[in-house]
């Protein structure tokens, strides 16, 4: 029984994968190549094909602009129906692109690859050219996302968080001016039922913020400043610390180094720890926009427990957050508490369980809360075998919903079944 769900996963991304990359669902929902998906997909290939997990990484990083940014979307076809499409973004020049990014989970994914497979420092060396390009990624978003050094990263446009639709922007995201006469037409709520899908509000406010994007030419030095929508999430700088951590690793191992991400992880690491109150057990976002804080009880905000603190006192407080967190769910982790009145059971980023969250959370347990993280990693696994390889699942009922044969929940199966590391 499960050796054939184990095979279905391995089916589920062959299907899903195109010459050099593999696409997030083989349904038309997404015709493209998405940078953290990818990154969870070479993970999952790493399980049972080496050669395509570099392939993938490969292919995403050809994409990269000259400053750094490695972007959001790649747009490797150009026929493809997508809404906003290549002509729509604009730029990217080698492979067209989208202008903004997303979390750079990549560099800790490719530690773990590395570290499992147990390569040897010769064979790490073959990968130099990967490890540089993820350097100057990284290194572009201190130059950019934060360009004031105040020890925080920025992001301009909520898609760059990956948790498109979340409670935890609806307060900066009511502050956009909707663009006059704004033209678009949107094809996801035509494959995916509209009631798990954003709304029509929250798309007239992402095409807005990145018609702006478009009208400064992304210029990365004027969109911080100028952006409608610059707020800094606990989730994404706890991706973005992580993955500083590991290149650093990875660096030693061909023997460079990076003193600005060396001397950016204490900061970082202090700054990030100040968006969490223990007393409180809650976790503030700050909207540099508007200059508020914003505090939602996401499950993103457990990525801190990934990000690896050197503080076992407020790890050992983001556990016992967490456990109460979902206390009351037969299905691990709802992407936003069922208690909060933001939550939707059905729609998207306001209350589903998405397995790649799991999975992160996960990794963040694992050397913290071996019992705890077990659990996790059961439930996991129960949920995706009863339910198939879908985009995100009910935390109450497990129902699957929005795309079927989603590449990252087959991807981490895989990883999640075959691996306790
Ligand atoms: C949606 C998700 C994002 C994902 C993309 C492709 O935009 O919110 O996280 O990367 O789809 O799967």
């Amino acid at each position: 029984m499960n050796k054939k769900i184990i095979e279905n996963a391995k089916k589920t991304l062959i299907r899903n994968r195109r010459s050099k990359y593999t696409l997030p669902t083989n349904t038309k929902l997404y015709p493209a190549q998405w940078n953290w998906d990818s990154a969870f997909i070479a993970l999952g290939y790493s399980n049972f094909n080496l050669n395509y997990s570099f392939k993938e990484i490969e292919t995403l990083l050809s994409g990269q602009w000259r400053d750094g940014m490695v972007p959001h979307i790649l747009f490797h076809k150009k026929d493809i129906n997508y809404t906003p499409n290549y002509k729509a973004w604009n730029c990217g020049k080698k492979v067209s692109s989208s202008g903004i990014t997303q979390p750079p989970i990549l560099a800790s994914i490719l530690r773990l690859i590395i570290e499992r497979k147990k390569f040897s420092k010769k064979k790490v060396i073959t990968y130099t050219s990967i490890i540089l390009k993820i350097k100057k990624y990284l290194e572009w978003f201190i130059r950019n996302r934060d360009p004031k050094q105040t020890g925080l990263i920025s992001i301009l446009h909520p898609w760059e968080s990956g948790y498109d639709n979340s409670p935890l922007w609806d307060k900066p995201m009511n502050n956009i001016k909707i663009e006059n006469n704004l033209k678009y037409k949107r094809k996801d709520n035509k494959i995916v039922k509209s009631d798990q899908r954003p709304l029509k509000i929250d798309y007239d406010r992402y095409v807005t913020i990145k018609n702006d994007l478009k009208k400064m030419n992304y210029n990365p030095k004027k969109l911080y400043y100028n952006s409608q929508f610059n707020v800094v999430d606990v989730g994404f700088n706890s991706l973005f610390l992580k993955a500083c951590k590991d290149l650093i690793f990875l660096l030693g191992l061909i023997n460079k180094k990076s003193p600005l991400l060396k001397k950016y992880i204490n900061i970082n690491e202090k700054n990030l720890i100040r968006l969490f109150n223990p007393k409180k057990r809650t976790f503030k976002n700050k909207d540099l926009k508007n200059q508020t804080i914003t505090e939602i009880p996401s499950i993103t905000n457990f990525f801190m427990l990934f990000a690896d603190l050197d503080n076992d006192k407020i790890n050992a407080e983001l556990i016992k957050s967490l456990k109460r967190y979902c206390k009351k769910e037969k299905y691990l982790f709802p992407s936003i508490n069922s208690d909060h009145k933001s939550f939707e059971e059905k729609r998207y980023w306001r209350g589903p369980v998405w397995v790649n969250c799991n999975w992160i959370v996960y990794q963040g347990l694992k050397n913290k809360d071996k019992k705890f993280a077990e659990i996790i990693r059961k439930k996991t696994i129960n949920l995706i075998e009863k339910k198939k390889f879908r985009e995100y699942y009910s935390s109450k009922t497990g129902l699957g919903m929005g795309a079927k044969n989603f590449s990252w929940s087959a991807a981490l199966y895989l990883d999640f079944k075959l691996n306790r590391s």
